[in-house]
């Protein structure tokens, strides 16, 4: 049994609860956080089974003051964390997300910055948020969902809005990595594919265990010297 303090953002579905799921299963203790507990049903049942080992919080990482209110519970309940997982995200159109995205020629302001906000800077207000509990944490890391799609270099033509908030994503959590507020956490930024969830879609290559196994496992291998990489779920590098 690990005991490690572990926070995961989006948790009530995909790749989150999955990851709830896992850490439960290595012994951790675990905070999850979801936009609404009434309709996280599959979480909220997990926590009446897991008793202790589960606290469930509300997080919206698009609301300023949704993310001050659950960073204050989670310091009054954990006061430390060993590791958080910033994975909360929307794909403009999959199943759950409001925001549609139109081919170019129709793009909006509203839709891009949306995206922006929840995927990009709502992200990384969740680490500063956050970041003085993971400060006092052991061995403490910040795993960053980010995406393929967030890769410059190998762009041959991605959603516009989607692909612009993960390269965002990446560009800000490796600023964090190297900026000496930095020091001490390993921060990752983390590709998992094309994954079975409600955003990837019934035609998703991927399952969703062996993908969550794998990023698991990349951020238990990362030490200090890997802070700011950005690895797939197999821990190969990705191009920027
Ligand atoms: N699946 C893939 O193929 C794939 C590929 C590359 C990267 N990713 C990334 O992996 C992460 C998880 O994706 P997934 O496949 O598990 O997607 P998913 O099944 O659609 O789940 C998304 C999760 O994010 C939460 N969320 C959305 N907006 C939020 C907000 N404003 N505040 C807090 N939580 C919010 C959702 O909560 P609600 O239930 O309240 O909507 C849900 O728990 C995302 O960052 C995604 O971009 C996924």
């Amino acid at each position: 049994m690990s005991d490690r303090r572990v926070l995961i953002t989006g948790a009530s579905r995909g790749i989150g609860l999955e990851l709830v799921k896992q850490h439960l299963a290595s012994g951790d203790r675990v905070v999850a956080s979801c936009r609404s507990r009434d309709k996280a049903t599959a979480l909220s049942a997990l926590a009446e089974s897991s008793g202790a080992r589960l606290n469930v919080v509300a997080l919206d990482v698009g609301d300023p003051a949704s993310i001050a209110r659950a960073a204050d519970e989670v310091e009054a309940s954990c006061g430390a964390l060993d590791l958080l997982w910033s994975n909360a995200g929307i794909y403009p159109g999959s199943p759950g997300t409001e925001v549609q995205e139109q081919p170019f020629g129709e793009l909006t302001m509203e839709e891009g910055l949306e995206v922006l906000r929840v995927n990009a800077v709502g992200a990384l207000m969740v680490a500063q948020a956050f970041w003085p509990m993971l400060t006092r944490g052991r061995d403490p890391k910040l795993a960053v969902v980010s995406s393929g799609y967030g890769s410059v270099g190998d762009n041959h033509g991605t959603p516009f809005w989607y692909g612009a908030s993960k390269a965002a994503l990446n560009m800000l959590h490796r600023s964090l990595a190297f900026d000496p507020a930095g020091r001490g956490v390993v921060v990752l930024l983390l590709s998992p594919g094309w994954t079975a969830t409600d955003m990837g879609g019934p035609r998703a290559p991927d399952p969703l265990v062996p993908v969550v196994e794998g990023l698991r496992q990349v951020v238990e291998r990362a030490t200090a010297v890997d802070t700011g990489a950005f690895l797939d779920w197999r821990g190969e590098a990705v191009p920027f």
